[in-house]
């Protein structure tokens, strides 16, 4: 039998859509990130992050047949991200992460990857 993947170690999609859901609704409220999203689609904001992650951690491909190649660095070009917006970031999804109940060492794989990739998105 194959390894059970990250995606269904942690609950699978309904622990992603609770996620993504705490995630914008702190992004949604907050001054410095949300003129950045688009303001008449949220509601594709957050399904596009939840099916990239649930894809990334071994779920469902649904994000690469609807979106392509994820080109995550290439599709943030357009928005100033600096130190100020990273962090911004980060908190909101801290705060989404510890919202699930993970295992501690659940809990440092996904924030290991989100601190990395929320880095690498920086581009001002
Ligand atoms: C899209 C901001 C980091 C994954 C977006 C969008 C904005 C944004 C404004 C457009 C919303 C939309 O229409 O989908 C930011 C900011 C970040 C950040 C300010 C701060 C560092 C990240 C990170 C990830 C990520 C770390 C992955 C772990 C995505 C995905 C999309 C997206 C998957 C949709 C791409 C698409 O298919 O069009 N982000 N983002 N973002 N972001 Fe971020």
């Amino acid at each position: 039998p194959s390894a059970r993947t990250f995606y269904e170690e942690v609950g699978g999609e309904p622990t992603f859509r609770r996620l993504v859901a705490r995630f914008y609704a702190g992004v949604r409220s907050d001054p410095v990130l949300a003129p950045l999203y688009p303001q008449d689609d949220w509601e594709g904001a957050e399904t596009r992050l939840r099916r990239f992650l649930e894809q990334y951690w071994g779920g469902p491909t649904t994000y690469s047949q609807e979106r392509g190649h994820p080109r995550l660095r290439m599709r943030h070009a357009p928005f100033a991200i600096g130190p100020v917006e990273r962090d911004a970031w980060l908190r909101h999804m801290r705060d989404a992460v510890d919202s699930l109940g993970l295992t501690e060492e659940q809990d440092a794989t996904l924030w290991g990857y989100m601190e990395m990739a929320a880095h690498s998105m920086q581009n001002r």
